[in-house]
């Protein structure tokens, strides 16, 4: 038995790698703040096999406990750092202090203890992976985009240190490149200086569907594992 755990499985990415891990028949554990009545029927039909742990990743949860319960017994564990928000978005100066911190919460600070609980837990010598979903926002500024370009960019680097720590677990930082998902909803509304380039993008149709997305990062991460 092959074990995932998977961060933001309400919708977006999360929700389209969510339904592949469990029509993969693996055992998944997702971390989330809310979850789809589809995924909460099915952790209902198989409670032994899909787990739904609640929590808001901007009051960071310990996890340590139920990556325990998901190692038990599994060949393999693969964890997905999903979550995340692109807000605030304004320039450096109009920032709140409450959505800043909340903002570091969600896309830096939560995905560092979550690796670090996943490593603590892996029995010694047992095949894993931890992908960090990031963005190309990691490695370029963008007007507007501090605190997501900046999340992004100390979540690579945290997890780079770890891979570089643990030679013997697979850790990636995978940009998926740009979705027809919330989150480029969010930004088609908001106001920063290169907001049309994202409005124009998607009345072209250039923004892929996630769940190609999904097979794509599935088949290129998720499936050669052992
Ligand atoms: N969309 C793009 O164009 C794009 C491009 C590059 C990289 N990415 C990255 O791809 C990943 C997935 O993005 P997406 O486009 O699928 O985003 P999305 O549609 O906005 O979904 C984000 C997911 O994260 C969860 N989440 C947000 N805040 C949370 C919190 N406080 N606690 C728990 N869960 C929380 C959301 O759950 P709720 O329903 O509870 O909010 C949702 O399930 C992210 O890491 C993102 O940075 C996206």
């Amino acid at each position: 038995m092959r074990a995932f755990a998977i961060t933001g499985v309400s919708r977006g990415l999360g929700a389209a790698l969510f339904t592949l891990l469990v029509e993969g028949g693996h055992r998944v554990l997702a971390i989330g703040r809310r979850f789809a009545p589809e995924q909460e029927e099915a952790a209902r039909r198989e409670p032994d096999r899909i787990r739904l742990h609640t929590a808001d990743l901007a009051d960071p949860p310990e996890v340590r406990t139920a990556f325990e319960a998901l190692w038990d017994g599994a060949e393999s564990a693969h964890l997905i750092q999903n979550a995340a928000v692109v807000e605030p978005i304004g320039a450096i100066g109009t920032l709140t202090r409450s959505e800043l911190v909340r903002a570091v919460a969600v896309n830096q600070t939560a995905p560092m203890l979550i690796t670090n609980d996943f490593l603590a837990a892996r029995p010694e010598g047992r095949p894993a992976t931890v992908l960090f979903i990031s963005s190309g926002a990691a490695t370029r500024p963008i007007q507007g985009w501090g605190l997501y370009c900046a999340t992004k960019a100390g979540g690579e680097m945290f997890h780079l240190v770890a891979a570089e720590e643990h030679p013997d677990v697979r850790i990636v930082n995978v940009n998926p490149g740009r979705m027809d998902t919330g989150m480029q909803a969010v930004l088609r509304g908001a106001d920063f200086p290169d907001a049309a380039h994202y409005i124009e993008a998607y009345e072209r149709g250039e923004i892929p569907d996630p769940a190609d997305v999904a097979r794509r990062i599935h088949s290129e991460f998720l499936s050669p594992l052992p």
